[in-house]
């Protein structure tokens, strides 16, 4: 990994640097550029907004790493809510949720996690919509997949997230390229060692191309978590290689990033997802954003040194 994000990752645990990050001048205009709000109300306006554009949506209520059953219920509770919401607007059919198990107090309990996520998906079942359970560090992939695997036997449009960075990704594609699956393929967001990564960025697209392969020409849903330019360009092609039709994939984007290109492949006749996050817990989120690239760095830095 390359040195400046592994230092940034490594800093986001730290409670001074938080305290920093928090009082920051600059952080309240990078929240509002890569967070649709604080509750459910402004987080729908921002997805209708998008539906309207023509692109679809996934909502993630902020939160991760929860150690406290309570808090671990109000995540729950704020899904529930969003999933009516997407109901009741008319967008469920444009708008899925996406949930971190470790809000659900995977790391100190998997089976209320398991027990937390059922009740989210039976939701989402009558609501009309899908639940996509996000890929955290590499300590709870194993976890995160048997709780998946778990979810698909009574909810077979369950999806996952598959991290490119990883080496065991390309066989954890094959495991899951079967019919009626949904895999999200992203490149991976965390700080991880070479002994289960990639350390090289180089060899993480590398395995992105091969993993995308696999998912492409499996019979599950597969979907593209990416903003890189040659990505989008390989798994277009490789996609029409395939005879995989727009709507049998999809790509997928980050709330603020690269709205234009999230238009454009729309435009193209591609379908096209926005990854939207809302709620009041967006240090996590924001610090792995601020690690992934140097101009949200510097737009930052710049903020913290003009104080
Ligand atoms: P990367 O950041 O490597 O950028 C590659 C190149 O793309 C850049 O050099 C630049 O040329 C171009 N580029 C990137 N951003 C740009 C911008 N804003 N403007 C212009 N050019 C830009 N991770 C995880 O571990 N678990 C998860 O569950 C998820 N979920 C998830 C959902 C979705 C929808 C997305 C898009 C991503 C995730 N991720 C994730 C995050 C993911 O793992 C990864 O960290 C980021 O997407 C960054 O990697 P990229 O593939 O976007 O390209």
């Amino acid at each position: 990994m390359e040195p400046l994000r592994s230092l940034i990752l490594a800093a986001a645990r730290n409670n001074a640097v938080r305290d920093l990050v928090a009082s920051a001048p600059g952080t309240r205009a990078l929240v509002e550029r890569f967070v649709a709000g604080a509750d459910t109300a402004s987080a729908i306006e921002a997805g209708r907004g998008l539906v309207d554009a023509g692109l679809s949506v996934t909502m993630d209520y902020l939160g991760e790493d929860t150690t406290d059953a309570a808090l671990a219920e109000q995540s729950v509770q704020a899904y529930l809510e969003m999933l009516d919401a997407l109901r009741v607007t008319g967008i469920a059919g444009q708008a899925e949720v996406s949930v971190k198990l470790s809000a659900l107090g995977q790391r100190f309990d998997e089976s209320l996690a398991l027990a937390l996520a059922e009740r989210i998906c039976a939701r989402a079942q009558r609501c009309g919509t899908t639940v996509t359970f996000d890929m955290e560090d590499h300590r709870t992939t194993d976890s995160t997949l048997r709780i998946v695997g778990a979810l698909r036997r009574e909810w077979p449009w369950v999806g996952a997230v598959l991290q490119a960075y990883l080496y065991r990704t390309a066989a954890d594609c094959a495991a899951l390229a079967g019919p009626e699956s949904r895999v999200r393929l992203c490149k991976g967001a965390y700080a991880e060692p070479a002994d289960v990564a990639y350390p090289d960025p180089h060899e993480v697209d590398l395995s992105y191309v091969r993993c995308a392969n696999i998912l492409l020409a499996g019979d599950g849903y597969a979907m593209f978590g990416t903003h890189d330019p040659r990505l989008v360009r390989i798994i277009t092609e490789r996609a029409r290689w395939y005879d995989r039709k727009p709507g049998s994939y999809e790509f997928q984007m980050l709330y603020g990033m690269r709205p234009q290109e999230q238009l454009r492949l729309a435009g193209e006749g591609e379908k096209v997802r926005v990854y939207l996050p809302y709620g009041r817990q967006w240090y996590g989120y924001l610090m792995r954003r601020l690690a992934e690239r140097p101009a949200n760095l510097s737009f930052f830095l710049r903020s913290v040194v003009s104080r």
